[in-house]
């Protein structure tokens, strides 16, 4: 059977690390504040209570960016946890600086490609949610293979995510949605969620892609309880 697999199994990167510019606020915020919100890259699952100090419903983010609406978000959740993934240095540095400036003891970043946290770092059946604010959309078909939502994702997903947890997932490229759409419904682990409005604040990216004339469209979907 042809089983499309996840692109971390692949080799295959769902993200370009472009070279741009890294402030000099960045640049300090990854020296002096990654080693006090930031979570090294480690082939061992995480103890979430270790890690935030508590016990509480943990969230991860794939591909924060800069960070604005991560932290709007858990500021506004104090009683949840977030976990951040960004490769993106200047994103990161923009995201510790932001959390710092807040004193959030809520989050914590790791720096690392997110398919390998997936599968390494997160405990099976651990997450309350998921958010995938704006991935990639890599619109020619040639690179549809980078994308992260696909079938083998989407599997690790519902073994990571708690029975009852949440995926959420924005983006401004309808035919994007639409793949989004047909591989959570393909797997049977999720049901879809129609809730309206989008539930959360607006991102650096959304607002690009509105300017282009991009509709945005929040899906959302529940992990099945088993
Ligand atoms: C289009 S940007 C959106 C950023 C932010 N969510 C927003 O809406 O403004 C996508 C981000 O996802 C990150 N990204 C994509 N694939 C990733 C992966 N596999 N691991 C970690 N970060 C990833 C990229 O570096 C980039 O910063």
């Amino acid at each position: 059977m042809n089983s499309v697999r996840a692109p971390g199994e692949r080799g295959i990167r769902s993200y370009v690390l472009r070279q741009g510019r890294t402030t000099p606020a960045q640049q300090r915020a990854l020296e002096v504040l990654l080693p006090r919100y930031g979570i090294p890259f480690a082939e061992r699952p995480l103890n979430f209570a270790a890690v935030f100090g508590r016990s509480a419903p943990v969230v991860l983010e794939i591909g924060s960016g800069m960070g604005e609406a991560t932290v709007e978000i858990a500021q506004s959740h104090p009683r949840q946890d977030y976990l951040a993934v960004e490769v993106h240095g200047p994103g990161v540095g923009s995201l510790l600086n932001r959390i710092h400036a807040l004193r959030l003891e809520n989050i914590r970043v790791i720096r690392h490609d997110a398919m390998a946290v997936l599968e390494r770092m997160i405990p099976d059946g651990a997450l309350a949610g998921l958010h995938l604010f704006f991935p990639d959309p890599w619109p020619k078909k040639r690179h549809h293979k980078r994308r992260l939502v696909q079938a083998g994702f989407v599997a690790l997903l519902a073994r990571k995510l708690a029975p009852g947890g949440y995926v959420h997932v924005a983006t401004d490229w309808s035919e994007y949605a639409a793949q989004i759409d047909e591989v959570f419904s393909a797997s049977g682990a999720f049901a879809s969620w129609p809730e309206g409005g989008t539930g959360r604040p607006a991102t650096k990216f959304e607002r690009r892609g509105v300017g282009l004339g991009h509709p945005v469209r929040d899906l959302r979907f529940l992990r099945r309880q088993e």
